[in-house]
């Protein structure tokens, strides 16, 4: 099979930088693909934390200017793969995350930090900045929305590779006002409705949508609600109207980074045929969130506190959740009126609730590893990870009937039960009524010890690595590359 090159570029990638989902996919690809006969290098933002972690760098090609300042490609390794690194301290070199300061308000000039990110992305796959031309540019999110758009108005059609937009999050598009155009150095006629033109202003991922060959998002499900105007955004139209270009491709997990035997994050670590190995972890939680231990189940959540992941939903159902007899350990930050709801929760049920505010990636691995079952009521979730880690780590799902998490998980239903095939508990509606009924569910399942371990086990079997979709990437790479 002949070796396919892409770059692929992103605005995070674990372990070099994360806020989500995102980092943990766009660095566990180029390991995906590698075994269909794909070479991936991976291109980044020269945050100052990746800088430091990346020791042995030199330089590929120097920007005097990059959308206004200078700038330079770096060439490292990182898990004895290349990884490239834009670097230009004007964009990126400052403290805080890589979209936010460190009170979380976003940095005002994002359109232009990642617009010249995207543009240096578009320069390399072309082969203009120090490599050779890459076969394929694999834009992810907003960030790198305007790649596909940079090879379209910028490279002559022969020379021009194919290109990829991958939507993990449609609620992100990236919009800044029509006076941003002209410090894109795109032509004037890049400002319609074919180009980058969005509501009278400037649409990253729109952009990115309308001019890659293929448009791909995180999970089949999430594929057919974008169709929709509530879960599309603003964008189902353009979805509707390239349907024929998108394919939904659900994320794996790194089974090298999540795997319960071997995590070094664990108290003990365990396998479906040691479970009750788990009892060690589960302690060492309720040590870590200050929980008496109780005969009920422990409830983990892990996840960023926003509306999309329904946690104003959890705030409600805190008390009926205690009154079943339940504890719930969450790790989490965001949105500081659920961190004050959070606390006041904590506050009425000494004990029972333990609420961490924070990032904290071992006490994450820990958690699956001895939380009973891990509670996601996203409004929408385009793939969802956490509920894959938790199927791994025999922490059973308790999720949203919505996107990737109804593509993964196996509702308990007698049917799905007697056939041994139940992996955890799907629930609509997300609010009060929904969750709450599933958490009585959870809650009446555990008390049923063989049933829910046969639960647990059904879902540490489901097969949820990288393999079929390293595939399907490298096959839509492929097609691409060959039709152009
Ligand atoms: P999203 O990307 O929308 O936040 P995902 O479920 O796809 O949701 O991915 C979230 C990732 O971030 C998972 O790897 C999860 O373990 C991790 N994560 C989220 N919040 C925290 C936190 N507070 N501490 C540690 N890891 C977290
Ligand atoms: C986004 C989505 C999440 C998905 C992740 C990785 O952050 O919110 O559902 O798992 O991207 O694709």
């Amino acid at each position: 099979m002949a070796e396919l090159s892409v770059l692929s570029a992103a605005s995070e990638c674990w372990p070099l930088i994360k806020t989500g989902g995102l980092a943990d996919v766009a660095g566990a690809l180029p390991a995906a693909v590698e075994p269909h006969g794909v070479a991936m290098t991976r291109f980044l933002p020269g945050y100052p934390s990746v800088l430091r972690a990346l020791p042995r760098k030199r330089t590929l090609f120097r920007y005097d200017s990059l959308l206004g300042a200078p700038a330079r490609i770096l060439a490292a390794k990182h898990d004895g793969r290349p990884l490239l690194v834009l670097d230009a301290p004007v964009y990126y070199e400052r403290d805080g995350g890589p979209y936010s300061d460190a009170m979380g308000r976003d940095w005002l000039d994002n359109g232009l930090r990642f617009a010249a990110f995207a543009k240096a992305a578009a320069d390399l796959a072309a082969g203009r900045a120090g490599l050779k031309r890459f076969d394929v540019l694999h834009a992810h999110d907003w960030q790198a929305g305007l790649a596909p758009a940079y090879l379209a108005y910028n490279v002559d059609a022969a020379k021009r590779p194919a290109s990829v937009m991958t939507i993990h999050n449609m609620a992100f598009q990236g919009w800044f006002g029509a006076d941003f155009f002209p410090r894109l150095e795109l032509p004037p006629e890049a400002f319609s409705i074919q180009g980058v033109e969005y509501h009278g202003g400037v649409g990253m991922l729109k952009a990115g949508l309308m001019q890659a060959d293929a448009i791909t998002t995180v999970s089949p499900g999430y594929a057919e609600e974008i169709r929709k105007p509530e879960f599309g955004m603003g964008l189902e139209g353009l979805i509707v109207g390239r349907q024929d270009r998108l394919h939904g491709i659900v994320n794996g997990i790194d089974t090298a980074e999540w795997n319960p035997a071997s995590d070094a994050a664990l108290a003990a670590p365990f396998t479906a045929e040691t479970l009750p190995a788990r009892s060690l972890n589960k302690r060492a939680v309720e040590d870590a969130f200050g929980l008496e231990p109780g005969e009920g189940p422990l409830f983990v959540v892990i996840t960023r506190l926003t509306w999309q992941k329904g946690m104003d939903v959890l705030l409600e159902v805190i008390d009926h959740l205690v009154g079943l007899g339940g504890r719930l350990a969450l790790l989490g930050s965001g949105d500081a009126a659920i961190e004050a709801g959070l606390h006041a929760a904590a506050g009425r049920h000494p004990g029972r609730v333990g609420i961490r505010i924070g990032y904290d990636e071992p006490l994450a691995h820990l958690m699956q590893g001895g939380g009973d079952a891990i509670l996601i009521p996203s409004r929408f979730e385009p793939c969802g990870l956490t509920q894959l880690y938790g199927l791994a780590y025999g922490c059973v799902p308790v999720v949203a009937r919505t996107g990737g998490l109804g593509d993964t998980v196996i509702d308990a239903n007698e049917a799905a039960m007697t056939a041994g095939a139940a992996t955890g508990i799907l629930f609509s509606p997300v609010n009060y009524e929904g969750l709450s009924s599933a958490i009585s569910r959870a809650v009446r399942l555990y008390g049923d010890e063989e049933r829910w371990q046969q639960m647990q086990r059904a879902g540490m079997k489901t097969d949820n690595s990288w393999g079929r979709s390293g595939q399907a990437y490298a096959a839509l790479y492929r097609q691409h590359k060959e039709q152009r």
